[in-house]
């Protein structure tokens, strides 16, 4: 059985969704790898890493398509990628890049959407949105503060005091609440906000300053996510961040709600509420954004504000965020591996197999879609 790992073409992506540490362990499983030509190049793996833990280096990318019984990628396959895809394939990748499927299914294949393995602590170390998230939560204050011109945290000089810089987070999943962390120990005052109550605690567990917009709300769905909020709430959500901003010198926005747009949560107007030289980092700008007029991959002055609008940050921190993201892709495909076969044969009573199937043998899986 052949393991196969494509270079990433997605737009600005510099991942690999396998390491030589991974690929050492599908050899031990009796697998054959192969890794196309400088696919690690750009998170510090380079193909020697890869040739001396087992892998061939292939050049010819329908080459090395061709002959994989399973694929391994960061993201689904892109519209130009799809030609290189095999009858019978399986294949283990992020599929939020792909709205639709239909022409990867039809090859025929079998699909895993790593984004859909359900929050349950069972799949905690397969879950490729929080090792994912929480490095992109960690990058995206890294970002700012390269834009800042001022220090961060609290300086008492013999030249006189310095204030720290004070953060406001917005949305505290996975991602915020790494971005609180990160704030905090670089000496920010760090403030946040959610839908979800129980993200208050979280959010103080970690020094931050839980800002409630009603008391009584809680807009949490019943698998974990935050579900849409009332207009009322957006209003007091609004006043609040109106307020807000005038303080915060730095705002960094993560939320999202499954399957709908981004909410909109800081509207063109509002941003003249904030102080000239504030810097906003938007991490749902692909989700159409939280900042009214954000765009993804684009660094925008607005007013003397900076807005830069960055989905995929984990990207800018290719080593860490590849060595994570295969870890993940292992321990999922590892739940699968039956060594007598020397092959992965997947349970599909089981809810983590079930849910992250979205197409079986070239049949799409309906109700994951
Ligand atoms: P996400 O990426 O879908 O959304 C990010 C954050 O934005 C969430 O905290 C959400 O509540 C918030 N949000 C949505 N609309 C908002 C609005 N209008 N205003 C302010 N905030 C808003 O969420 P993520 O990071 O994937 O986490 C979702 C849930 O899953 C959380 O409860 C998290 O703790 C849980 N989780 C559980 C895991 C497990 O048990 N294995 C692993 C990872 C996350």
């Amino acid at each position: 059985m052949i393991i196969s790992i494509p270079r990433e073409r997605f737009d600005g992506e510099t991942r690999v969704a396998a390491t030589p540490e991974t690929i050492r362990q599908y050899i031990s499983w009796g697998f054959d790898v192969q890794v196309e030509q400088g696919a690690g190049l750009k998170a510090d793996f380079p193909d020697s890493a890869y040739q001396a833990a087992g892998a061939k280096i292939i050049s010819d990318t329908s080459a090395l398509w061709e002959k994989a019984n399973i694929i391994l990628k960061i993201w689904a396959p892109l519209k130009e990628e799809e030609n290189y895809i095999s009858p019978r394939q399986i294949i283990v990748a992020n599929f939020q890049n792909r709205k639709d499927i239909n022409t990867i299914a039809n090859k025929p294949t079998t699909c895993f959407a790593l984004n859909k393995i359900p929050r349950i602590s069972r799949a905690q170390n397969m879950d490729i949105l929080s090792s994912q998230n929480n490095l992109s939560g960690y990058r995206a204050v890294i970002e700012a503060v390269n834009l800042l011109p001022q220090v961060v945290p609290l300086m008492m000089t013999a030249a006189g005091t310095v204030p720290p810089i004070k953060f406001l987070v917005l949305g505290a999943g996975v991602a915020g609440l790494q971005a609180i962390a990160t704030a905090k120990r670089l000496g920010g005052q760090v403030y946040a906000l959610d839908v979800r109550t129980q993200a208050k605690e979280q959010v103080e567990s970690l020094g931050g300053k839980f800002l409630q917009v009603v008391d009584e709300a809680d807009f949490e769905a019943a698998d974990g996510y935050a579900k849409e909020t009332s207009e009322a709430y957006q209003e007091k959500q609004q006043q609040l961040l109106n307020d807000q901003l005038k303080k915060n010198d730095v705002v960094i926005t993560t939320a999202l709600i499954p399957n709908k747009p981004a909410p909109r949560l800081i509207s063109a107007k509002m941003l003249g509420n904030m102080k000239e030289g504030g810097i906003i980092i938007d991490m749902a700008a692909a989700e159409g954004g939280n900042v009214e007029g954000s765009q993804n991959n684009q660094t925008q002055k607005i007013n003397g504000i900076t807005l830069l609008g960055n989905s995929n940050l984990a990207a800018k921190v290719p080593n860490t965020a590849s060595t994570l993201y295969a870890r993940n892709i292992l321990n999922f495909l590892k739940t699968a591996y039956t060594p007598d076969l020397k092959d992965f044969v997947f349970d599909f009573s089981d809810e983590i197999i079930a849910k992250t199937c979205i197409c079986k043998d070239g049949k799409l899986q309906g109700e994951t879609l």
